[in-house]
């Protein structure tokens, strides 16, 4: 008799604990990160944002590597990068069942490429990019180390769209002069194909066009990107530097050359503008802007949007994160 009782309240207290666990295992797939230049999966500011999202989430989160991290960041070409990140993503049998991805500044490109380029990749659900530069950047990301911003500075000059530097400078790959269009269509050796710019690829479209949400984060203060509206696809015009179109004004969108348009329209994109500099997220903006879209359905999601203003979150709402590393 006694024996049994104690049974009964072991299986009481598992069910406690299966209805307090199950919701987020059951309702959360996988997510991946992948990170901006200069930084490393190992580093203290990228890992404490995996393990928030994936604690606020329930989602296992993992921060995906390209090469070295840090440096290969800055001179691995984007063909490259991209085709590790599909190897990787494809190795991994978790995400097998579908996953979202969460891109930091050029992660987002190598997050993008692994969408549209990965023949027989897993399925990405939601991508949730943070100060992407999408539509291309006009600017080198800003370098803080001496001896590398020589490098970087002299490199530029002998042509960004040189092969010699599209080899070597990863950022290059992904440089638009408006003013030299002619130069970036014959030399530029990733963004074009990334946006279907010259030769259109229906696959790479098609691909795009599928995802469940996109979520486009643009940093107001963003002093890295520019310009800083390549976070929402708005860019230069073709052979001027102003004014600075609207996504929507752009041939991009139009045209609809990768689903942008397509995935608007059906109300699947949403454009979200926050107060920080590049990659300063708050604890507050991560909950409301990303960790919803972590959420495997509108049930789990409308489950969290009615418990995320209890006191117990608040207190940390202002809490900021910096995920721009600039050593
Ligand atoms: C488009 O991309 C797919 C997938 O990578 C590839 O199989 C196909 O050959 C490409 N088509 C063209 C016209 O380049
Ligand atoms: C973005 O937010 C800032 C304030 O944080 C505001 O001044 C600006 O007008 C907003 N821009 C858009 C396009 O919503
Ligand atoms: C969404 O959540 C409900 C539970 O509320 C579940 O029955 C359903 O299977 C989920 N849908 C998907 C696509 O996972």
């Amino acid at each position: 008799m006694a024996s049994n009782k104690h049974i009964v309240v072991m299986f009481t207290v598992l069910s406690i604990a299966e209805l307090l666990f199950l919701p987020t295992s059951v309702f959360s797939i996988p997510f991946v990160v992948f990170h901006g230049i200069s930084d490393n999966c190992n580093n203290k500011g990228i890992s404490q944002f995996t393990s928030l999202l994936s604690d606020w989430s329930g989602a296992q989160g993992h921060c995906i590597e390209i090469g070295n991290g840090a440096m290969d960041s800055w001179t691995m070409p984007f063909f490259e990068q991209t085709a590790l990140a599909c190897e990787k993503v494809k190795s991994m049998s978790e995400l097998s069942g579908g996953y979202n991805i969460v891109g930091l500044s050029q992660g987002n490109l190598v997050g993008r490429g692994v969408i549209e380029l990965c023949d027989g990749g897993p399925p990405v659900r939601n991508f949730v990019s943070l100060g992407g530069p999408h539509a291309g950047i006009a600017a080198i990301p800003l370098c803080k180390s001496a001896w590398f911003c020589i490098l970087v500075d002299s490199l530029i000059k002998v042509a960004i769209y040189s092969d010699y530097v599209q080899e070597h400078l990863a950022p290059a790959n992904y440089i638009k002069i408006p003013t030299d269009l002619d130069a970036y269509e014959s030399g530029c050796k990733f963004l074009p194909v990334l946006n279907n710019e010259f030769h259109k690829n229906s696959t790479y479209k098609k691909r795009f066009s599928s995802l469940e949400n996109l979520v486009l984060i643009k940093f107001e203060n963003d002093g890295v990107l520019v310009p800083k509206e390549t976070s929402w696809f708005g860019y230069f015009p073709d052979g001027s530097w102003d004014p600075i179109l609207p996504a929507q004004e752009t041939t991009l969108y139009t045209e609809d050359w990768i689903g942008l348009k397509t995935l608007d329209e059906a109300g699947r994109v949403k454009f979200v503008n926050v107060s920080g500099s590049h990659l300063e997220v708050s604890y507050g903006e991560m909950k409301d802007y990303i960790v919803p879209y972590l959420l495997e359905n509108t049930t789990a999601q409308q489950r969290l949007s009615k418990s995320s203003h209890p006191s117990a979150w608040s207190a940390h709402e202002g809490k900021i994160l910096k995920l721009y590393a600039s050593d």
